[in-house]
């Protein structure tokens, strides 16, 4: 019996093949990629602006050089993530228009407000930090341009994840009242919509079954949002803060941290748009695609007179 191309792909993701760019895929894996991989690259790109607003304002020349640099990585992954993505047939054009017109999403913790310096440090230990245990997993993926891309955004992570729970653990620990006021207050408005980053519950996640059947997704939501719990949870008591989450204790049996009901209508309302700052966040990007429209004029232009003088 010759088999399809479709059992032979699937015998390839059993077999922990890296798919390819240039290899035959199904039209359904190549569509999810491009969906999750520009929402990825989005992601990356709108997350620059919470933080990035912080830049003038930071409190020494140290915490000023090391958030530009932070804010600057993220800037060179939504590169490597739309590269990744290009790499699967669609044009950065394409997937920049998706974005402005609301037909493609970005992580929906970007569109919470900054609202004082210990967020910078706690979006670096929590949102980072939840964005390296779901980039960590995607690593493993089975499409080689977007695993690849992970391994090098990873460690680069790593590096926001440390700078972010060092500054937090200094200003908890050793900190003015005033600082430690601000960094539980920072927490407060933060966890949640951190916990939401991982999506919604596996129950409800349309996506899931069939990233996780062609390896794309190697563990579902709620197992990574459960990682990240019960990791995050221990040492932010262990400086002091107290969780925003009055249903949250230790369940001795599971080893785990139970805790309270994300609230999903509020997770969809920003999804959709109606969040605090969605209609900035968008219309920064508007403005930045619209001040870069000369860079594109030029390099099309250039590309054309290139190929002319090839033809003579
Ligand atoms: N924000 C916005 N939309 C979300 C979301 C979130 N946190 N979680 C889920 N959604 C959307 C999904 O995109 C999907 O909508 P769509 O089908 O129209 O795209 C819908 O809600 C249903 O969710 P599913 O669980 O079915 O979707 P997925 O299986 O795709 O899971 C995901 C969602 C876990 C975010 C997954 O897409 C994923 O792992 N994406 C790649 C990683 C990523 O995008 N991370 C974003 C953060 S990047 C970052 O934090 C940068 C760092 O430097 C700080």
């Amino acid at each position: 019996m010759i088999e399809t191309k479709e059992a032979q792909f699937e015998a390839r993701i059993e077999r922990g093949e890296k798919i390819e760019a240039g290899d035959w895929m199904p039209e359904a894996y190549r569509k999810q990629l491009i969906r999750m991989i520009s929402q990825h690259a989005h992601s990356e790109i709108v997350g620059m602006l919470p933080e990035g607003k912080w830049i003038p304002h930071a409190p020494s020349l140290h915490r000023k050089l090391v958030l530009m640099a932070k804010v600057q990585d993220e800037a060179g992954h939504g590169q490597y993530l739309y590269h990744a993505a290009e790499s699967l047939g669609i044009t950065r054009d394409e997937m920049t228009r998706a974005l402005l017109a609301g037909r493609a999403k970005y992580a929906s913790v970007f569109n919470y407000p900054t609202d004082n310096w210990a967020d910078v440090g706690m979006i670096g230990w929590l949102v980072d930090g939840a964005a390296i245990k779901n980039q960590t997993m995607l690593a493993h993926c089975s499409y080689g341009p977007y695993s690849r891309a992970m391994v090098r955004i990873c460690s680069e992570e790593t590096f926001h994840f440390k700078q972010g729970k060092e500054m937090i653990v200094q200003y908890a620990t050793e900190g003015t009242d005033d600082q430690k006021a601000q960094v539980q207050d920072s927490l407060n408005r933060w966890w949640w919509p951190t916990l939401m980053m991982f999506g919604p519950h596996d129950a409800e996640s349309k996506n899931t079954p069939q990233l996780v059947k062609w390896g794309i997704k190697t563990k579902t939501n709620d197992e990574l949002r459960q990682e990240f719990v019960d990791e995050t949870v221990p040492e932010l008591q262990a400086i002091g803060l107290t969780l925003p989450d009055p249903d949250l204790r230790y369940d001795d049996e599971s080893g785990h941290w139970i805790f309270g009901e994300i609230d999903w209508d509020e997770f969809w309302r920003v999804v959709k748009g109606d969040g605090p700052l969605n209609a900035e966040r968008l219309e920064s990007r508007q403005n930045a695609y619209n001040d870069g429209a000369w860079v594109r004029e030029a390099a099309a232009g250039f590309a054309e007179r290139q190929q002319e003088m090839v033809a003579v």
